[in-house]
């Protein structure tokens, strides 16, 4: 077989059309559900999507990597049904993960997303509130206003993915608070907060396109393996990823104090640096949030030092590499076109080599 890291370098083209495809059908009908919204939640959105900067004039702005409406629109192709299908899934998990974030970013005390500075940022903590609360809603709305048996159960499916992935931002907040959380607590909060939506969108364009709940079921382990690299390769970038790839701060979970998977990982190691790693940690619990955000850069990046010299950040990586093998394991249970299983290995390994 070859490496993931090879294959990825051949398939590149077939990522990129496929994230192409997903932004080209989902925004149209993204934008028309944004506009249903009243005044300035419109204008809100908008900023947030990257349809317009602060100042309100239309920008090409970074809008995401939309890969959960690629996924969307290839699950409908795995029922047989064309991608176009798969849009009202598309658009309604695509408003569900721009809910989470708009409410992650305020939750997470995190200025920058996108290349951008967030919405609480902007326009304050009650308009990310609002406007978050709004795009659930519409999700919702998108879907049920179908009126048929298929988009209700997308529609059942989708709210449960969302249960779920509050469930999850529950457990990574409580997290913070923690001394001691173990690798398997931190994977059922990543498999909830991330894991549940992007399984989701893997269903729901299959749903959609008539097919049964056991196709269903087994697109959603795919997805749910997939979320999971997704996320840990996400846990690494929070604390080592180049800001101007990803868009985010330098730092960021080790701002917010996380328990994301390096920190667990590393502090389930045996060694000096694990010891002390876990005494400075213990340390910095008892600081005042305001004591902690004044650290300089070498401070943060000393514990960054010592999360890699106990192995979390090597544990995380190979984390990833294992949920990318569960998840094309998942994939041979379903009986699909040879392009869509391509196309949906190709999007996995998309997501364990990203750097956004
Ligand atoms: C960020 O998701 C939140 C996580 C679940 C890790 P993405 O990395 O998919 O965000 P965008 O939409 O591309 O900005
Ligand atoms: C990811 O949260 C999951 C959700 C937003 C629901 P994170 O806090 O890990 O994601 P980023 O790093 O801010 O994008
Ligand atoms: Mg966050
Ligand atoms: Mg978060």
């Amino acid at each position: 077989m070859t490496p993931a890291n090879q294959r990825t370098l051949v398939d590149n083209a077939s990522v990129k059309a496929l994230l192409a495809r997903g932004r080209k059908l989902a925004t149209p009908p993204l934008r028309a559900a944004v506009a249903r919204l009243a005044p300035p939640m419109d204008t809100v959105a908008s900023y947030h999507f990257g349809w317009i900067d602060a100042d309100g004039r239309p920008s090409e702005g970074d809008g995401g990597k939309a890969v959960r409406p690629a996924l969307a629109l290839l699950s409908a192709e795995v029922a047989g049904a064309e991608p176009e299908a798969g849009i009202p899934g598309a658009v309604a998990v695509e408003l569900v993960h721009n809910f989470s974030l708009l409410h992650d970013d305020l939750m997470d005390g995190d200025e920058q997303r996108r290349h951008r500075d967030t919405v609480w940022k902007v326009h304050g903590p009650a308009q990310a509130v609002l406007v978050g609360d709004a795009l659930f809603a519409l999700a919702n709305e998108i879907l049920l206003e179908q009126g048929t048996a298929e988009a209700s159960r997308a529609a059942r499916r989708l709210t449960r993915a969302t249960r779920r992935l509050i469930d999850g931002q529950a457990q990574d907040i409580s997290f913070e608070h923690r001394e001691q959380v173990t690798v398997q607590e931190c994977l059922e909060m990543e498999g909830n907060k991330t894991g549940a939506l992007l399984a989701c969108a893997v269903s729901i364009g299959a749903v959609l396109g008539g097919a049964d709940e056991e196709t269903a079921d087994f697109l959603e382990s795919y997805g749910h393996h997939v979320g999971l690299a997704f996320q840990a390769v996400d846990d690494i970038l929070g604390i080592w990823g180049d800001p101007d790839a990803t868009g985010k701060q330098t730092w960021s979970d080790l701002r917010q104090r996380k328990k994301s998977l390096p920190v667990v990982a590393a502090l389930a190691q045996d060694g000096p640096a694990a010891e002390r790693l876990g005494t400075l940690l213990r340390a910095d619990a008892g600081k005042s949030q305001a004591e902690f955000e004044d650290f300089d850069e070498d401070q943060f990046a000393a514990r960054a030092a010592l999360i890699e010299e106990a192995g979390g950040r090597e544990w995380t990586s190979q984390e990833a590499q294992r949920q990318y093998t569960s998840a094309l394991a998942a994939l041979d249970k379903i009986e699909m076109p040879d392009r869509v299983r391509e196309e949906l290995t190709a999007l996995a390994d998309f997501v364990v080599v990203r750097q956004r």
